[in-house]
């Protein structure tokens, strides 16, 4: 994967809409405001390729982006409860639908605030993934709030809450800083090839 190509596919507001999967996608899950698409510009070093907001509920549509071995897909956030319900079942409708479709599902990486437990949305989510056996990875956000004695013990409480196996992947990321950034990398690499 070449970081440094990137480009916007398209924003789709429906399921129909979604193109049919052709490239393996690498998909970004969580509840709003975790730092989904911070992320996605932090992997790419691209400030401004997602929009980025401190109001939680600012991706409204699943967001594609080409890169040059994978789709890059920025979905809605989840659990967001100041927005109406209409707004809320649409975009939980998105995310159930672009779940339930045959795509080529290469990794899905599943976002949680490294500050909180996994709320139940979340433990939905890993359930959902875990059971339809597809390829995730669960990632820690916004790291650089805690400190590393902090980082370690979160992320001892959050395997073991979601009844992680040893072997089963979680790692803590920093958008701000950097964090972890290279071991998601790998794993996008290693899950592209599989
Ligand atoms: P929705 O699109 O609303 O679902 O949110 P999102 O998950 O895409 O979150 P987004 O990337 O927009 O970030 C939400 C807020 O968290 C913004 O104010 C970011 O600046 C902040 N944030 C994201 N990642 C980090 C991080 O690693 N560290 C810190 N300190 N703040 C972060
Ligand atoms: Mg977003």
């Amino acid at each position: 994967m070449n970081y440094n190509e990137v480009s916007f596919k398209a924003a789709y507001g429906t399921i129909n809409q979604l193109p049919k999967s052709v490239r393996p996608e690498i998909s970004f899950a969580g509840r709003s405001n975790v730092g989904k698409s911070s992320l996605l510009n932090k992997l790419f070093n691209r400030k401004g390729l997602a929009k980025v907001s401190s109001t939680p509920g600012k991706t409204a549509t699943i967001n594609f982006f080409t890169a040059s071995s994978a789709d890059f897909v920025d979905l809605p956030g989840y659990g967001y409860a100041k927005v109406s319900k209409t707004e809320r079942q649409r975009w939980s409708g998105l995310i159930e639908g672009y779940f339930h479709q045959d795509r080529r599902f290469a990794l899905v990486v599943s976002l949680i605030d490294i500050r909180h437990a996994a709320s139940e949305l979340d433990v939905q989510m890993i359930d959902f993934l875990m059971e339809e056996g597809l390829p995730f990875v669960v990632v820690l956000t916004k790291a650089d709030k805690l400190s590393k004695s902090q980082v370690n013990r979160q992320v001892a409480a959050i395997r073991k809450q979601l009844g992680f196996e040893p072997e089963d992947p979680i790692i803590a990321v920093s958008s701000e800083k950097g964090t972890g950034i290279d071991v998601l990398k790998r794993t996008i690499e290693y899950a592209i090839q599989e």
